[in-house]
């Protein structure tokens, strides 16, 4: 890696491919899943390693509710397993993992986990690791002005005092820094409802590797394309 590489500090993924990259070994889409989830883990630890500050994967989104029951299934199957090793790695890493996303239609247990593995990693100094899980942009901004409204009604905050900052607080990434990268994984080239406001000038880089596949190596080459590009704004919060 160039040693004068300059770190985005705060890298968002959306991992795609994991179907096709199974399909093309003969196997269920579960396996694509399966390995995708243990690229998440591996991720998280080079990217910490290289300097990143803050990761957040989009790992299961509104839409996905529509994919055929059994896959819903498996994919909370793992989504269950992969908060039980979280707390463990977490710990090891000092990492402080924060689930965005509308919680309350998520299995009990699941919830419980979540709240778990908040509570347990919240004063970690190590990477902040972000997931997205029942997560939708349009949903988590709806969200945001249901509470907004809630508190002007209670006469709590005032129409006139809502500014980008006061919206931004009110949503699940409040008080991150907005993403300096986006990647996405398997070449398709949308947003598929990830962070519609957080966005709003982050570079995009899109790879043909499948998920499963993606390594160190290929977060590199990212950076790498995020160096050569001629920055527009540097994120708007950074003004
Ligand atoms: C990404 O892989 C994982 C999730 C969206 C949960 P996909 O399951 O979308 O894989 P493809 O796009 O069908 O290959
Ligand atoms: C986006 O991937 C959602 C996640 C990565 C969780 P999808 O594979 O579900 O997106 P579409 O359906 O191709 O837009
Ligand atoms: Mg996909």
């Amino acid at each position: 890696m160039d040693e004068g590489l300059k770190m985005p500090q705060h890298v968002a993924i959306i991992l795609d491919g994991n179907g096709r990259w199974a399909r093309a070994k003969g196997m269920p889409r579960n396996y694509g899943h399966v390995q995708g989830a243990k690229t998440v883990e591996t991720i998280c630890e080079e990217a910490y390693r290289m300097g990143i500050q803050y990761l957040t994967v989009y790992a299961f989104s509104t839409e996905n509710w529509g994919r055929p029951q059994d896959e819903v299934d498996a994919l909370m199957k793992l989504l269950r397993n992969y908060m039980k090793t979280c707390l463990k790695t977490a710990e090891k890493n000092r990492m402080c993992v924060r689930v965005l996303g509308e919680k309350s239609r998520l299995d009990k247990d699941i919830r419980v986990r979540i709240q778990e593995l908040e509570e347990a990693t919240k004063d970690n100094d190590g990477l902040h690791f972000q997931i997205a899980i029942n997560y939708g942009g349009r949903d988590e901004i709806v969200r945001a002005a249901r509470k907004m409204a809630e508190a002007a009604a209670a006469g709590r905050l005032r129409p006139e005092d809502i500014t980008e900052d006061i919206v931004d607080s009110f949503l699940d990434t409040a008080g991150m820094p907005e993403p300096d990268l986006l990647i996405r994984t398997c070449n398709e080239q949308r947003i598929s409802n990830f962070l519609l406001w957080q966005l709003a000038y982050t570079e995009f880089y899109v790879t043909p590797v499948p998920w499963p596949d993606f390594t160190k190596e290929e977060l590199i080459k990212a950076v790498e394309a995020y160096n050569h590009r001629d920055r527009k704004h540097g994120g708007l919060k950074a003004q």
